[in-house]
């Protein structure tokens, strides 16, 4: 393939177009009969066990789809990553999360350096600092030992931390090391977040830690200069050496704010936003919560999976399968969206990082070459744990629009419940739930089911359900440190998976920056309008409409140039 040709001008490409059709005229039931096929279709690896029989597929869909690797040149696309390669060509940069999680004497080059050494360097940076700060070595300004964190950062500085977190809480090992300790997450720039964030915390005794890789993002800046007025309001100016730290890669700014370098954190232009979960973005704030050993697992658990991608056969290769069958829902058999639903409560907040790391990664209009696509790229991704969702959306999923599914369920619950008398244990009740799902989906129930049941005739149209509806199941071993960074880095390589055969750049993100510069001419007009009394202009009617509004309405804000901070 010329590197401007586009993946769907390939033989595979065609071949499976004309492939879907045929496979179209089987049901999933009678997919689901062969168990030779389901067999081949079960793999496991470092204790994970992925399910991908209920897929429209059969074996001829899986050798046509490895064909679509190679023509998209696949394996070569993962060694550049994993070689540093400058793949992110829009940015020119590598994209290099691996080497976040990398074990400390292992060798990965970027630009002719090993950049191992520099991410243990941070590492063990965050091993130290974290340590000082829950021992207490390291005190706020009045000597009360720091037990509260908010780490304010958005987006990729936001959700995969606040991800790891929330699935960490309940993790007996975890819970023991993060004893009177806590971690919140100030992320929307929205003044009630502030609230909410502060709200029970005094800044004698809290640590702000400001996330951003530019460290000139406006939510997160802004959020950061409340946060210090909050602190220094408190307890004086000075308090802020003491207070505030931060993770950047703009060590320059960091600096411009008033956070002294040496209590900054670095990671690298090599690392996408929505990748840096791995760098000291997570690791610092998860540290300070759980203690770095807790931390170093979840590191070693993605590292595990890094090798795993890296080395495995296409057929035995979670994150390629995984992502290779997704292709297959999007683009041939038309299934823009995913659910992801985790049957677990820990992982509640897996769907909301996922969403970024995939919509942010594959939501794109042109090739990396910059052609304009022909075929839709990205899914629309959404989730909840089950069984919420299913007391939610379920009703869509079986029998309105056809959502493939990732079911992810645990073997062995954080925090197992046994009621006397009780014909299962609570985690088996929630189990229960995700070996059902995928069969109802997959299987459906017929007319004639329904008539053997005595359905009333009126009934039955409602009481159908076509079955025939995709879906994935992985199954972990348990929830801890380790298969938390197991579960992160499938995700990510299966999203890379589905960029690099789609032949688009899943690491730029330039969709973002238009509603950005739209921002900054609004907070103009609000400034002169509030200020100097200036009337809205240079917009269209309909945001002059609002705007105008907005101004006229808002007469609680002060007139006069003052700080105020929440109540709460
Ligand atoms: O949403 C756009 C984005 O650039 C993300 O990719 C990034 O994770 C987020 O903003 C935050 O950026 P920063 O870490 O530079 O503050």
């Amino acid at each position: 393939m010329a590197s401007s040709s586009l993946i769907c001008e390939t033989g595979p490409w065609k071949d499976l177009r004309e492939h879907v059709e045929d496979l179209k005229k089987t049901h999933l039931r009678e997919l689901m009969s062969d168990t030779e096929r389901c067999n081949s279709m079960m793999v496991e690896f470092d204790g994970i066990l992925l399910d991908y029989s209920r897929q429209r597929a059969n074996l001829d869909t899986l050798n046509k789809l490895y064909n679509l690797a190679e023509a998209a040149h696949l394996k070569e696309k993962i060694s550049r990553m994993f070689n540093g390669e400058r793949i992110n060509s829009t940015e020119n940069r590598p994209v290099l999360h691996i080497a976040l999680r990398a074990p400390r004497d292992s060798v990965i080059n970027s630009d002719g350096k090993n950049v191992v050494p520099d991410v243990w360097q941070v590492l063990d940076k965050i091993r130290d600092f974290s340590e000082r700060v829950r021992s207490g070595a390291w005190v706020g300004v009045t000597g009360k030992v720091l037990k509260d964190v908010i780490a304010v950062g958005i987006g990729g500085s936001f959700l995969g931390p606040l991800f790891v977190h929330t699935a960490l809480q309940t993790d007996p090992e975890a819970i023991e090391f993060a004893q009177g300790r806590q971690l919140r997450f100030l992320a929307n720039v929205d003044p009630i977040d502030v609230a909410r964030n502060i709200a029970g915390l005094h800044p004698e005794t809290t640590l702000v830690v400001v996330v951003s890789k530019t460290f000139t993002t406006a939510e997160t800046m802004l959020n950061a200069r409340t946060l210090r007025e909050w602190i220094s309001a408190a307890l004086g100016p000075q308090a802020v050496a003491k207070h505030m730290v931060a993770v950047s890669t703009n060590l320059t700014l960091v600096e411009k704010f008033g956070i002294d370098p040496n209590n900054a954190f670095a990671f690298w232009d090599w690392v996408g936003g929505r990748y840096s979960v791995c760098s000291a973005v997570g690791v610092l704030p998860l540290s300070l919560q759980y203690g770095f050993s807790v931390v170093e697992k979840f590191l070693k658990g993605a590292s595990s999976i890094d090798q795993h991608f890296s080395s495995a056969p296409f057929e035995k290769n979670l994150p390629v399968l995984l992502g290779l069958l997704s292709v297959w829902n999007v683009s041939f058999l038309g299934y823009p969206a995913r659910a992801i639903l985790p049957y677990s409560q820990a992982l509640e907040k897996l769907a909301p990082h996922i969403q970024q790391v995939s919509m942010e990664s594959n939501g794109k209009g042109v090739s990396i070459d910059g052609v304009p696509l022909p075929y839709g790229t990205g899914e629309i991704d959404f989730g909840e744990p089950g069984t919420n969702g299913q007391h939610s959306f379920y009703q869509l999923i079986h029998q309105g629009r056809v959502i493939p599914c990732d079911f992810i369920g645990v073997v062995k619950s954080q925090q197992p419940v046994y009621l006397k008398g009780e014909m299962v244990s609570n985690h088996d009740e929630l189990m229960s739930n995700f070996f059902a799902q995928p069969d109802a989906l997959a299987y459906g129930k017929t007319t004639e089911q329904l008539l053997n049941e005595n359905v009333p005739q009126p009934l039955i149209p409602h009481k159908t359900f076509s079955g025939n509806r995709p879906s994935f199941s992985l199954l972990l071993p348990s929830l801890n440190a380790y298969n938390i960074g197991q579960l992160l880095a499938i995700y990510e390589h299966r999203i890379a998976v589905e960029g690099f055969v789609w032949g688009i750049n899943s690491f730029d993100q330039w969709g973002v920056e238009l509603g950005k510069s739209l921002a900054t001419q609004v907070r103009k007009q609000l400034h002169a309008s509030r200020n100097k009394g200036e009337p809205v202009e240079g917009f269209n009617f309909s945001t002059t409409t609002m705007l105008t509004r907005y101004l006229e309405e808002s007469v609680d804000v002060p007139k006069e140039d003052c700080t105020i901070l929440p109540k709460m």
